[in-house]
């Protein structure tokens, strides 16, 4: 028998896409994916029209690019980071300064090149001085990636570091716990990894990061292309 709490959760979240607000509050990409019924866009430029203006949370009052992601529509492979930072905020692309440079070198490490895969945030608009994005800000910028991951259909999504790993997988594990495994949402491949920027402070957990990259490589050999 289905549990009526389930039914009853899904029916609030499936009216907060609708727009009614005032419900309980969810940073669950899951749900999104499984509830939002509206068609998909057509094209990057689509949501980039939708986008442009955007003052859904506080972070657009101190932004001063949005970047929503950068490559191909029709990649196979979807990187999600965080959050821009400095860099990407000035630029406009995701993952252009330190940690992008680091994450050109795990690309590279398993011989994936960064101009086939696409690569966004959970949050399109910088944070003040790189703090984590908070719940509010996560759960406003949730449609977005929602509207990415269905228009590019990614046959595997890898996530950097915790606030990704947490908000598409919808749990609140460790990362710990996250990593090593594939995990699956609405049909699409996840596979959970370190956030760049984290290796860069910690780089003893590079041997770990690079476990998690050969794992990604074989499922991405698999599909063949
Ligand atoms: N860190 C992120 O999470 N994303 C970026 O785009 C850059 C740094
Ligand atoms: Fe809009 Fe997302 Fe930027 Fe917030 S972070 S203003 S929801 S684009």
């Amino acid at each position: 028998m289905t549990n009526f709490w389930d039914e009853l959760e899904s029916y609030l979240h499936f009216l907060r896409i609708l727009g009614v607000n005032a419900l309980p509050k969810t940073k669950n990409i899951k749900r999104f994916l499984e509830l939002d019924l509206t068609p998909p866009p057509k094209s990057l430029d689509d949501i980039y029209v939708e986008i442009k203006d955007c003052k859904r949370c506080k972070l657009s009052r101190m932004r001063n690019n949005i970047v929503l992601g950068d490559g191909p529509e029709n990649a196979r492979l979807m990187f999600v980071g965080e959050a821009p930072g400095r860099d990407e905020d000035l630029e406009g692309k995701p993952f252009v300064g330190r940690a992008g440079k680091l994450l050109d070198q795990m690309l590279a490490a398993i011989d994936i090149k960064r101009s086939e895969v696409y690569i966004t945030n959970v949050v399109k608009c910088r944070p003040p001085g790189n703090r984590n994005p908070e719940p509010d800000e996560i759960e406003a910028c949730l449609p977005y990636l929602t509207k990415q991951i269905k228009l590019i259909r990614p046959a595997i999504i890898c996530t950097l570091g915790l606030i990704a790993a947490q908000t598409v997988l919808a749990t609140q594990s460790p990362l710990a716990e996250l990593r090593g495994k594939i995990h699956e949402v609405d049909g699409i491949k996840v596979v959970v990894t370190y956030h760049p920027a984290f290796l860069l402070r910690f780089p003893v957990n590079k041997r770990k990061a690079f476990e998690d990259l050969k794992l990604l490589k074989k499922l991405y050999d698999e599909l063949g292309n």
